[in-house]
């Protein structure tokens, strides 16, 4: 009789109890093993396939991954492997593969659908190589802009990282997980990641367990809900405990309570870290013990831990039901995914699959919605036809790995910046050079300085080149040193000569367009003031200059909104919209305590006006939804796009609340001249707090209720509801 775990007639739950029971002591410790073929070489990855048992592998690709799984195919019960590889922005180790914007950048789309879009296709281009499984998404928050890794969140707000992180998840993870195009995501950095100390990235996170889950929670809970098949934990501690030690947060939190079903990856060798860096454990069996009471499930690049964790089982140090718990999770994860169903194998053609026609689409459409006007004095952009000169300027101008940002093929496994995309790649410089053929004008460019070294420099030759033209297109921003992990930043200003050239071309007195390609927001006071126009980028992806030359030339009309808030200065930080409210006076004595561009901001070619917000009802109770109502006039010429943003606040409450928080949004086109009523529900439920308790409650009382097109003061509508 054929055993069950083979039989595909029976649930995957049945499947992996069968297995488990014929499995040895070695063969399931085996399977929380995830080796990187980054670190091991070609003969120790084949013993740790054939001999040991790994149940996954990191940065195997092609060959290498196909020889792998043949080897684990070939072991007594032939558990397949689980091959994971960081497709953060796309499949973009893969030189052939789509390369979408970073997530800080997809995330001013503000648009779910296009991220849910984005997932599959990378999902489509990660399984047509014959791999499982991403390393996506970041749901830590981008609250201090000095981090690293702020280009790899969905921005600052708990809500929005929530929304588009459950749609990516949708994306690669796809109606069934045993879909041939579906591919698992892993739900990082679990947790509060974001928040360490002064923005240094693993340090210590100094948060209690309240804010932990009142501002950090809620995205990972959204992935939960939407499914998601793995969570990786975060290398960093949180109050003194690291996460991957934790019980609490992993167990308790995230297990138990909010009822996670697939699997713990720990981050990269959190558990020799433990040891190492850390010093919460003695030596690596203590670590060992640790990290399985914790409740991880499967080690990513500790392989030491394999004998560790045997001999504790052996030595009845650890019970060996901690060990089948896990081995439970993961092999039931494979068994869900279709691994022991033929998926173990590559899923289809990959020439047809890669960067295929319909993939672009998608990707331009998104990298369109995804940049965003945050100047445009007198009207400068469009450019006007008169314009029969236009020189494009700067450092980004016309450099694809600056464009692309961190996790592609030029900065991993290892930085290889001479990396050749097999794919179309569109710098703004070769946009503008396109697009302005149809508008017969000339293009002139010059480098002008370099991002870090400020002595490489021509200013003055970039300013001549400026006084020759009718207008002058200044990109600049921040490189792939500046951003990623051990790439912190203490000072935000723009480096290298990168000023002096924008005041040097100011200076030419030619109308100047400012390009911002960069991985996060940095102070840019001197470039909001004085530029005529101001485009924020970020890393779009390989249509990055094609969608810029776009929105210069009017055919796209810019619909981009920042998920995060710009500082004027890195003094300022933490900047970001949902503060709690404080005492005597707001702000510094040399500076404001506002962003320079807060969150939710940006500009369109038309305007809208918001007006008669209603509810549907002004009282109601706890379990109600209540019907947010506004008009919104199109009161330009042209079609736009708009986000109408909702935002509430807790007048009353046992704990201090923000200042005001997102609680729902959408996004419109709306014609000419039109006016539209939109309608957004707000579940009573969302209004909750994290009491003193540790208690989630909505406490009866006053809200208000705020309607409009960013999250200023000034520019919001509002009106009261009284919850009974
Ligand atoms: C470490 C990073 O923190 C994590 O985001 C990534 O997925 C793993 N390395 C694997 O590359």
């Amino acid at each position: 009789m054929m055993p069950v775990y083979k039989d595909s007639s029976c649930s995957p739950e049945q499947r992996a109890d069968d297995l488990l029971a014929r499995m040895t002591l070695e063969e399931k410790i085996g399977q929380m093993i995830q080796i990187s073929c980054s670190v091991a070489s070609e003969s120790e990855a084949e013993e740790w396939a054939a001999h040991r048992f790994a149940g996954s592998f990191l940065y195997a690709f092609g060959d290498t991954a196909k020889h792998l799984q043949e080897l684990a195919l070939s072991t007594r019960l032939g558990i397949p492997i689980l091959f994971g590889i960081d497709a953060i922005h796309g499949h973009a180790l893969n030189t052939g593969a789509t390369v979408f914007p970073s997530q800080l950048s997809m995330s001013c789309s503000w648009n779910p659908e296009l991220v849910q879009k984005a997932g599959r296709v990378t999902a489509k281009e990660v399984a047509s190589e014959g791999l499982h499984w991403t390393f996506s998404p970041v749901l830590c928050l981008g609250r201090d802009l000095r981090w690293g890794r702020i280009n790899e969140t969905f921005g600052e707000d708990q809500y929005l990282a929530g929304i588009l992180g459950a749609a990516i998840i949708k994306g690669y993870q796809g109606e069934h997980l045993a879909d041939p195009d579906s591919i698992l995501a892993c739900a990082k950095h679990y947790i509060a990641y974001g928040e360490s100390l002064g923005g240094r990235d693993s340090y210590d996170t100094s948060a209690s367990m309240r804010k932990v889950r009142e501002v950090f929670l809620p995205p990972f809970a959204e992935a939960v809900k939407a499914g998601c098949a793995t969570m990786m934990a975060s290398y960093q501690s949180v109050d003194g405990t690291p996460v991957s030690a934790s019980e609490k947060l992993l167990k308790d939190l995230l297990k138990d309570e909010l009822g996670f079903k697939g699997f713990v990856v720990t981050d990269w060798e959190n558990v020799r870290n433990l040891v190492v860096r850390q010093g919460v454990a003695a030596d690596m069996k203590e670590a060992a013990a640790k990290a399985l009471n914790a409740g991880n499930d499967m080690i990513m690049n500790t392989p030491e831990f394999y004998y560790a964790a045997i001999e504790l089982v052996k030595a009845g140090v650890v019970k060996e039901s901690i060990i089948d718990q896990a081995v439970r999770r993961i092999l039931f994860i494979k068994f869900a995914l279709g691994l022991f169903d033929g998926k173990c194998r590559p899923q289809n053609n990959k020439h047809n699959t890669l960067a295929c026609s319909e993939h672009l689409d998608i990707n331009m459409k998104l990298t369109r919605e995804s940049i965003v006007l945050l100047e445009n004095r007198n009207n400068i952009l469009p450019l006007k036809s008169n314009i029969k000169k236009i020189a494009v300027i700067g450092p980004n101008a016309d450099d694809i790995q600056a464009q692309f940002g961190d996790w592609t093929y030029f900065s991993h496994p290892d930085l290889n910046p001479s990396a050749v995309p097999k794919i179309e790649t569109w710098t703004v410089l070769r946009g503008i050079k396109e697009l302005s053929s149809k508008y017969k004008a000339e293009v002139v460019y010059h480098k002008g300085c370099d991002i870090m070294d400020p002595e490489d420099q021509d200013i003055e030759g970039a300013a001549r080149l400026a006084s020759s033209a009718d207008a002058v297109i200044a990109v600049i921003g921040d490189c792939l040193a500046q951003n990623g992990e051990y790439k912190d930043r203490a000072d935000l200003d723009l480096s290298g000569s990168q000023q002096k050239l924008l005041e040097a071309l100011k200076a030419c007195g030619k109308p100047l367009i400012v390009v911002l390609v960069n991985g996060k927001p940095l102070s840019i006071p001197w470039a909001a003031k004085y530029s005529d126009a101001l485009i924020e980028a970020f890393n779009s992806g390989m249509f990055g200059g094609k969608a810029v030359a776009e929105i210069i030339f009017g055919e796209t009309n810019p619909s981009g909104r920042l998920s995060i808030s710009f500082p004027y200065h890195s003094g300022q930080l933490p900047v970001y919209y949902n503060q709690l409210p404080g005492w005597h006076g707001a702000k510094y004595m040399d500076m404001p305590s506002e962003p320079l561009y807060s969150f939710g901001y940006g500009l369109s070619y038309t305007s809208f006006e918001y007006s008669n917000l209603k509810l549907s009802k002004n009282i109601c109770n706890t379990d109600d939804t209540v019907a947010v109502n506004t008009d919104v006039r199109n009161t330009g010429s042209i079609d736009g796009m708009e986000t109408v943003q909702l935002y509430v606040r807790d007048l009353a409450s046992s704990v201090v609340t923000p200042v005001k928080q997102l609680k729902g949004f959408k996004k419109v086109e709306i014609k000419a001249g039109e006016t539209v009523t939109i309608e957004i529900p707000l579940d009573i439920r969302e209004l909750f707090i994290v009491n003193e308790a540790e208690e989630y409650v909505v406490e009866p009382g006053e809200f208000e209720i705020m309607v409009g097109p960013d999250s200023r003061d000034s520019v919001l509508h509002k009106t009261r509801l009284v919850v009974e």
